[in-house]
């Protein structure tokens, strides 16, 4: 399963990236609005340093717009991905963009049914969220499963792009369930890493170590 990072904070990015388990980046206008500056530098930015599929998300809101806004934001950089909302306007677009060879992710997904709609007009990526979801008291981790399970009957090439991740039961889930890729806070990647036993075995390790160390007879 691939890692992204969800932010648009470089500084975030570069202190992930050297550990070589990003795959991507994912931003959104709150994300973008959250660091600002020149949305389109900073995109051109995170593309250079990650190497990888960094979505960039549409404002408009009809479907001519988010398709003008799309090949703009394509042309930033070859590693950007044109992300559209989910709706008529943004599967129109998407249809459009994809046809054209413009990568697309479409966003704010949560039914089963949407995913199926994107992935029929060629979606490179489609982003369920599965936090907001358990928000509501649903279980995003159940439309993982189904959305899988619907790409796979009909082996479409379109990634099952698991969003609005909150911490690792998410990720461990998604990557149970098969999900291409899991988009992860950098708070969510850091809760990746830590496990207690590991702490404290290294701790017991090292102070063997130094113990064994002292015992040694003085030549
Ligand atoms: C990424 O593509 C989504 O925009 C993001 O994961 C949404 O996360 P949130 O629900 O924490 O805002």
């Amino acid at each position: 399963m691939k890692l992204f990072v969800d932010t648009a904070n470089l500084e975030e990015i570069e202190a992930l990236v050297p550990l070589g388990i990003v795959d991507g980046v994912t931003t959104n206008p709150s994300l973008l609005a959250k660091v600002g500056g020149d949305p389109r530098a900073a995109l051109k930015r995170i593309c250079e340093v990650v190497q990888g599929p960094v979505s960039a998300e549409v404002v408009a809101t009809d479907s001519d717009g988010m398709v003008r806004e799309g090949r703009e934001l394509a042309a930033i950089d070859p590693h950007i991905v044109v992300k559209v909302p989910f709706g008529k306007p943004g599967v129109r677009a998407c249809h459009t963009l994809a046809n054209e060879g413009i990568r697309v992710n479409v966003t704010l997904v949560f039914s089963p049914a949407q995913a199926l709609l994107a992935a029929k007009v060629g979606a490179s990526f489609v982003s369920p969220f599965v936090g907001r979801l358990d928000d509501i008291g649903t279980s995003g981790m159940n439309l993982i499963s189904q959305i899988v399970e619907i790409f796979e009957n009909f082996e479409f090439s379109t990634e099952v792009l698991v969003a609005s991740v909150r911490g690792p039961i998410h990720v461990i889930e998604s990557a149970r369930m098969g999900a291409d890729v899991c988009t992860c806070p950098p708070k969510a990647i850091e809760a990746l890493f830590n496990h207690p036993l590991t702490e404290i075995g290294l701790a017991k390790f090292l102070a063997d170590w130094a113990k064994a160390q002292q015992q040694q007879p003085v030549a």
